[in-house]
C-alpha cells in the first residue's frame, strides 16, 4: 500500500483563504483591521527568513503587520518596554517575540510579559495551563496545523491511539493536550523512552518531533497509520553536487510512505501550516478583542 501524501502547501493555502475572508468580514461589517506584531532580536539569518514571510504573509492575507527589528545588544529591560507599549496598543491584536533571544535575555520572563490574550504563540504559561485544563485558550501554531490535518484527514480522532514523539513545549506536550481533547489515547514518547520502536508500532496516528533525521522508519510505523512528520533538519545531499544540502523528516519518508495510510512530507507538509496557524490566532485574537463570533475552522 502506499500512503496518501497530505498536501500542507495547498492545505496551508486554504487556510490563508479562509483567514483573508475573514479579514474582509471583519472590516466590512466591524470597520477592524487584524493587526500582528512580531519581534526580532538580532540577526539570526532563519529568523530573519521566518520574520520576512511572517510579515509578508499577514499583509496578503489584509491583515496589518507591524515588524520591530531590534540589536542584539537590546537589554532585556527595552524588550519588555517594548512589549508593554505592544500590549497596551488597540490596534495589536497579536503579538509574537521570534525565539530564540539573545543569551542576555531570559525568554520565559519576555513570553510571559505578553498579555494572554494577545500571545498568538499559545507560549505563556496562562495559555499553557489553559488548554492542559480544557479551557478556551491560545494554542501554539504548529500543533494547531498538525491538528487541523488530522482532522482532515481523519474526521474523528476519538478513540484512536496517538503517540507523539517529543516532549518540547513548542510542539511535543501542547500536541498531546490538543489530541488528548480529541479523545485520543495519548502517549508523548522522547529519547529515552523505552522499547520505542513497538510504542510507535502501536501508533494509529504518529507525530513525530524530535529534530533527528530520519529516525523513525517504516517499520516502526502501524500499517495504516496517519503520520504527521513536524522534523525539518537539513542534512548533505552529495547526490546534487558538492557542498549541497537538503531537508529531510524525523521519519524516513521513503520507506514510511509504503506502510502509513497516511504521510506529510518534508518540505511541503507541517511546515507550511505554522505560519498559515499564526495568521489564524491573530484573528481569533482579533474577534475575542471585540467580542465577536470566532472564525469558524480556524480554532482548536
Ligand atoms: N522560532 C522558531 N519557531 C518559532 C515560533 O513558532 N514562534 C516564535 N516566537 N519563535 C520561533
Amino acid at each position: 500500500m502506499t500512503a496518501t501524501i497530505i498536501d500542507g502547501k495547498a492545505f496551508a493555502a486554504s487556510v490563508r483563504e479562509k483567514v483573508a475572508e475573514h479579514v474582509t468580514r471583519l472590516q466590512e461589517e466591524h470597520g477592524i483591521t487584524p493587526g500582528l506584531a512580531v519581534v526580532l532580536v538580532g540577526e539570526d539569518p532563519a529568523s530573519q527568513v521566518y520574520v520576512r514571510n511572517k510579515g509578508k504573509q499577514t499583509l496578503e492575507a489584509g491583515m496589518n503587520s507591524y515588524e520591530h527589528k531590534l540589536p542584539a545588544e537590546t537589554s532585556e529591560a527595552d524588550l519588555l518596554a517594548l512589549v508593554e507599549k505592544l500590549n497596551a496598543d488597540p490596534a495589536v491584536h497579536g503579538i509574537l517575540v521570534q525565539l530564540p533571544l539573545p543569551d542576555h535575555i531570559d525568554e520565559e520572563k519576555v513570553i510571559n510579559s505578553i498579555t494572554p490574550a494577545k500571545d498568538v504563540d499559545g507560549f505563556h504559561i496562562l495559555n499553557v495551563g489553559l488548554l492542559g485544563t480544557g479551557q478556551k485558550s491560545m494554542v501554539p501554531c504548529t500543533p494547531l496545523g498538525c491538528l487541523m490535518m488530522l482532522r482532515d484527514q481523519l474526521g474523528s480522532l476519538s478513540g484512536l491511539n496517538a503517540v507523539v514523539v517529543g516532549r518540547s513545549n513548542i510542539v511535543g506536550k501542547p500536541m498531546a493536550q490538543l489530541l488528548l481533547r480529541d479523545s485520543c489515547t495519548v502517549t508523548i514518547a522522547h529519547s529515552r523512552t523505552k522499547d520505542l520502536a513497538d510504542v510507535c508500532r502501536g501508533a494509529d496516528i504518529l507525530v513525530a518531533a524530535v529534530g533527528r533525521p530520519r529516525m523513525i522508519p517504516g517499520d516502526w510505523v502501524k500499517p495504516g497509520a496517519t503520520v504527521i512528520d513536524v522534523g525539518i533538519n537539513r542534512i548533505d545531499a552529495p547526490e546534487k553536487g558538492e557542498g549541497k544540502t537538503r531537508l529531510v523528516g524525523d521519519v524516513d519518508f521513503d520507506s514510511a510512505k509504503e506502510v502509513a495510510g497516511a504521510i506529510t512530507p518534508v518540505p511541503g507538509g507541517v511546515g507550511p501550516m505554522t505560519i498559515a496557524c499564526l495568521l489564524a490566532n491573530t484573528v481569533t485574537a482579533c474577534c475575542r478583542a471585540n467580542n465577536l463570533p470566532e472564525p469558524e475552522g480556524l480554532t482548536a
